[in-house]
């Protein structure tokens, strides 16, 4: 039975959530599921925006025929062409044999990349600036490269003022009946999902990002309607202002981010008595044991707070594996802009902490606070004054304690 949600009078979500997906990209934990957004305009001309991941094909199709009520599709635009959203491309050639592909000239490589199929008279290429009239709305094409792929573009229907938006302002986590970020507290049930899928998903494209700010600041905005998530129609600069935040990889707070790798508890214990000494002053502090909690929630809460430290025991002669994937993973995603402060243990020879400093030193704007901390095994008493000296070190460096 179909399920569809009514955005606007001429705008219909028929898109479906998936609870069972394990893992989001093949790398993400997904736990709360994920949405895969839809949207069709029904104008003088009908125009569905993407498709879907093909998990949730058939509930799509069953959403899509009800809401166009009996009438073809004329249109398909094609914002983004990672398979979550263009698995029901071919399907819908099929299905509706007068449909026109709307895409641009890198979205068409990219389906004969993925898919083989012989769509050339079937498409309409557009590019930057270019428009389609629909009947009462017109869209306006505006490209968005590397937002997270190459050939990402986002529209807005200047009738209505919608931004259809890619994969920009989405977030994890499945619908449940709502379809407004404002018909759920989104600031405290989803907005670390929010950070997470950004960080994760377009954290690295920092500056293509802002350069997409740049050219939506120029747009009055009535919805924002991304891809996976919430439509954003009240309090949108909520979500805008962290996206600028996000993309200029600026701390959203002040605080300590502390990410431990410990095989036998004493690197832990001496993150517990940093944690401890940090909040002795006042301090904001997170905790993550990284050989527990994914990456990606280290991640993103690395976006999060402006001072990190990472806790890690040497392991064959390297950083431990867990510790080390964490922080390769930040370079990748480009975090910068940030104080780094870092603790090393070592039974035979201590190394990680050096090895930690150099993949970090290589992200833009890190500043590694001086008097790392070097434990053989096990934090004796004389060095309590060590994890002193650091987390005042710490603070000492918070613009506003
Ligand atoms: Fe939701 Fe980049 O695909």
């Amino acid at each position: 039975m179909h399920c569809t949600k009514k955005i606007t009078d001429d705008l219909t979500w028929v898109g479906a959530n998936d609870r069972r997906l394990a893992m989001f990209e093949g790398v993400y934990s997904v736990p709360n599921g994920v949405s895969y957004n839809s949207y069709l305009l029904n104008d003088e001309k009908t125009v569905l925006f993407d498709t879907v991941d093909k998990a949730v094909q058939h509930r799509f199709s069953e959403n899509l025929a009800e809401a166009l009520g009996g009438r073809a599709l004329d249109y398909l635009v094609a914002q983004h062409m990672e398979p979550d959203h263009s698995a029901g491309i071919l399907d819908l050639l099929v299905r509706y044999p007068d449909m026109t592909l709307v895409c641009n000239a890198k979205t068409l490589a990219f389906i004969r990349q993925f898919y083989d199929a012989d769509i050339d008279a079937r498409v309409h290429i557009v590019k930057e600036g270019d428009v389609l009239d629909t009947g009462k709305h017109t869209l306006h094409f505006i490209m968005a490269p590397m937002v997270h792929w190459p050939e990402v573009m986002v529209t807005y229907d200047s009738a209505d003022k919608l931004l259809f938006s890619a994969d920009a302002f989405g977030c994890f986590g499945a619908l449940n009946g709502a379809i407004f970020a404002d018909e759920v507290d989104f600031s405290k049930d989803y907005m670390d999902e929010a950070r997470r899928y950004y960080a994760n998903i377009a954290g690295k494209y920092g500056a293509q990002v802002q350069s997409l700010l740049k050219k939506t600041a120029a747009l009055e905005i009535n919805m924002i309607c991304p891809l996976h998530g919430f439509v954003w129609r009240k309090n949108i600069q909520d979500i805008l202002s962290k996206y600028l935040l996000w993309s200029g990889y600026a701390p959203e707070e002040t605080g300590v981010m502390i990410a431990y790798a410990s095989v036998y508890g004493n690197t832990e214990n001496a993150a517990e008595l940093l944690a401890c000494r940090l909040r002795d002053r006042g301090a904001k502090t997170v905790m993550f044991d990284v050989s527990v909690i994914p990456a990606s929630d280290i991640v993103a809460a690395a976006f999060k707070w402006s001072h990190l430290v990472f806790a890690s025991t040497t392991y064959n002669a390297g950083i431990f594996v867990t510790m080390e994937a964490l922080i390769n993973d930040l370079a990748a995603h480009n975090i910068q802009n940030r104080t780094v402060a870092i603790i090393e243990n070592g039974s035979w020879a201590c190394a990680s902490g050096g090895l930690i400093r150099e993949k970090l030193g290589k992200c833009r704007n890190i500043t590694f606070l001086d008097g790392s901390i070097s434990i053989k095994s096990s934090l004796k008493a004389p060095q309590l004054s060590e994890i002193e000296s650091m987390a005042d070190a710490l603070t000492g460096s918070f613009p506003n304690i």
